[in-house]
């Protein structure tokens, strides 16, 4: 991809000049644009070393001696001859100015003149990330359809642990790499997509859960609805935010998990369980928090209804992805479930390995299909994962309703 990268006035800046070598190593074309903060950071001639390309700094080229007519609209040259713009480090400022559409230097007039994608990398302060006034910028950009990398929590150079992070480089690249790949290819789609973990209270104050993040079924919802789906998330508690175009439901235990779904089943057109429901839930949860005494203490368990195994039986032509966390055994664990649970696809991953599973941004999985096809995908960020379950949902959609339901 042609690519612009707008550089903002934050002590993140820096980072811009390793996001310009990623994308360049994964071939893309990087033309620098960089505000007059951002030059208070870093000087442009890192850039145009990096890209050998001038870096642009100003609407008017009246400070060089070349100054011509074409000159005067580079911004509208510069926005027609680019695949994709990214802002990194995007700070409160700028995304107050892209929000409201204002046009006083090149990066935001640009902004203006772009119809490409636009991809926001926000860094700052955490105070002034969860403003509601940067929070509501962020709404109105990310609705007209900016992508949004979230920054990550971490030091900051204010001294304090927060959220505002710019997201790692390597992220960023990753999140672009994956965007020029983007098809529509699952609009007129209804996701309904499970992720998390349940827990099942004790008492008032505990409860039996397990290592489930909630990362992968959360790519899965980001995924299809970057792909044109619609997307319901019924989602066990996780520390992870939604992701934006997703219709969120909350839910704690296996039981609200199972009321959510069956209702939100009647719209569904593809279904990915993706959560990891508690087994069972504890019988006899206590009224009041439980005593400490010197005596063993016993748990009765009852098991909870099996989700993936109910929606197997009421599915009619709907596509069915269930998911197996498993120590051993995978394949043949993926297969029996697969056919047990009357599912279509049924995605298997060892959760004892290092770099994938639970709590990993990495997964390494099989993937099984009720047409027999049998696909290794991993070791590999939970992105792409996401991306090849999608590709191999989209091809059985295909044997199974047809060319002429696609269409
Ligand atoms: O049988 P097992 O729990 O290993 O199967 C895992 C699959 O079944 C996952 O897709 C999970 O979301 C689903 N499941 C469910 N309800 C349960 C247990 C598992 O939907 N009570």
């Amino acid at each position: 991809m042609r690519i612009v990268l707008g550089v903002g006035g934050g002590i993140a800046a820096y980072k811009a000049a390793e996001l310009t070598r990623l994308l360049q190593q994964s071939g893309h074309q990087v033309q620098v644009v960089m505000t007059d903060a951002a030059r208070e950071f870093i000087q442009p001639l890192t850039f145009a070393a990096l890209t050998g390309r001038k870096v642009i700094t100003s609407l008017f080229s009246h400070e060089s001696s070349d100054a011509t007519l074409s000159s005067a609209v580079e911004h509208i040259a510069v926005a027609q001859e680019h695949d994709l713009l990214v802002v990194a480090p995007a700070t409160a400022d700028l995304l107050a100015k892209l929000a409201i559409g204002r046009a006083d230097d090149f990066l935001s007039t640009l902004y203006l003149a772009f119809t490409g994608t636009v991809v926001l990398a926000p860094a700052m302060n955490t105070a002034m990330w969860t403003h509601p006034a940067t929070q509501a910028n962020l709404e109105t950009l990310s609705r007209r359809g900016c992508e949004i990398v979230d920054p990550d929590d971490g030091w900051l150079a204010c001294g304090t642990v927060g959220a505002g992070r710019l997201a790692d480089p390597a992220r960023i690249a990753e999140r672009i790499n994956s965007l020029g790949k983007t098809r529509r290819d699952f609009e007129g789609e209804t996701f309904l997509v499970t992720a998390g973990p349940t827990q099942e209270a004790l008492d008032p104050v505990r409860y039996i859960s397990n290592r489930s993040s909630g990362k992968m079924g959360y790519t899965i919802a980001e995924t299809a609805a970057k792909r044109g789906a619609k997307v319901v998330l019924v989602s066990g508690p996780v520390n992870i935010p939604a992701p934006r175009n997703v219709e969120l439901i909350p839910v704690k235990t296996a039981h609200e998990m199972r009321q959510a779904v069956m209702e939100q089943l009647t719209d569904a057109t593809i279904i990915v369980k993706c959560a990891a429901v508690a087994d069972y839930y504890v019988a006899n949860v206590s009224p009041q928090k439980l005593k400490k005494t010197a005596a063993r203490l016993s748990l009765e368990l009852d098991p909870t209804p099996d989700i993936l195994a109910e929606v197997g039986q009421k599915k009619a032509d709907r596509i069915l992805v269930g998911f197996a966390a498993e120590t051993q055994n995978l394949l043949e664990e993926s297969r029996r479930k697969l056919l047990s649970k009357n599912c279509d696809m049924l995605v298997g991953n060892l959760v004892n390995q290092e770099g994938a599973g639970f709590e990993s941004d990495q997964n390494d999985v099989e993937i099984v299909t009720r047409s027999g096809r049998t696909v290794h995908a991993g070791p590999a960020s939970k992105y792409e994962i996401a991306e090849r379950i999608l590709d191999e949902i989209a091809m059985l959609r295909l044997s199974i309703r047809g060319m002429d339901r696609i269409a």
